[in-house]
């Protein structure tokens, strides 16, 4: 299964143009399954919640989801983007997942950070494992990486993939994302963004690339630059993910002592 990592550099507000990035570079690289950062058709900082209603849509009938799921009929490809959903009064960092056939679904960002909190509703879907056919993928976004729970819960739903649409500002994600992929023996891919914002005087806010694919064993696949637009392939083998044995005697999923943890 080949996987491309797309790392954009989105001009805020910009959505036609963000597409079309977008789609340049899917164009550029033959992959079955793409991953796009969070929020890729929009850019990141928003001032507040107002802005984000006049720059969110409705997922699946908003042009965003539309076009996306055009660009993944015509390269007969599933895609997982980041984008701001709009839901009634409600805004939602969401990322959704499409393929040649349609619309699959979508997964509201859990675990909001900083300002983020001001803009957008927190999400109340589940964290969601897609079967896709030739592999099961997970989809979290971006800082649910720094709360454990969300990449584990993801596979103990069986996924084999993690999917992970991000706008990182903390250094940490990329090694980070090594140990989560250790101690769930699963891929994950991150997708990111580059550049800077600052649209709140002040507040710059710097994006750090370095999009990347793990394998089950930690090993990192493939990196991307910290400064700009790319796509990155990898191929792998999902079924990899899927034996949770580290020898004949430890079973990463077997051996959890459920009895003896804190659960709230
Ligand atoms: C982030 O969650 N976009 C840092």
């Amino acid at each position: 299964m080949k996987i491309g990592i797309v790392q954009t550099h989105p001009v805020f507000g910009d959505i036609v143009r963000n597409l079309q990035t977008i789609e340049a570079l899917i164009n550029r690289q033959p992959a079955d399954l793409y991953v796009l950062p969070e929020l890729c058709t929009t850019g990141y900082q928003f001032k507040d919640r107002e802005e984000v209603l006049e720059l969110a849509e409705s997922i699946p009938d908003g042009s965003s989801t539309l076009k996306l799921l055009e660009i993944a009929r015509a390269a007969q490809a599933f895609l997982i983007a980041g984008l701001a959903e709009r839901c009634g009064d409600k805004v939602y960092n969401s990322a959704i997942v499409v393929g040649p056939e349609g619309f699959i679904g979508r997964y509201r960002k859990a675990h909001l950070f900083g300002a983020e909190k001001n803009c957008f509703s927190p999400g109340d879907t589940p964290f969601p494992v897609y079967d896709l056919g030739s592999a099961r993928v997970g989809v979290m976004i971006c800082f649910d990486w720094r709360f454990p729970e969300s990449m584990r819960t993801l596979a103990l739903e069986g996924a084999d993939i993690v999917a992970h649409p991000s706008n990182l500002v903390l250094p940490d994600c990329p090694q980070s994302m090594i140990t989560r992929c250790l101690e769930n023996r699963v891929f994950a891919i991150t997708a990111d963004r580059v550049g800077a914002e600052e649209r709140v005087p002040g507040q710059t806010m710097k994006f750090i690339g370095q999009s990347q694919a793990i394998d089950p064993s930690g090993k990192i696949l493939a990196r991307a630059s910290t400064d700009h637009e790319e796509i990155l392939v990898v191929e792998i083998n999902p079924q990899d993910a899927r034996n949770k044995s580290i020898n004949p005697q430890n079973n990463l999923f077997a051996d959890r002592r459920v009895d003896l943890y804190r659960e709230d």
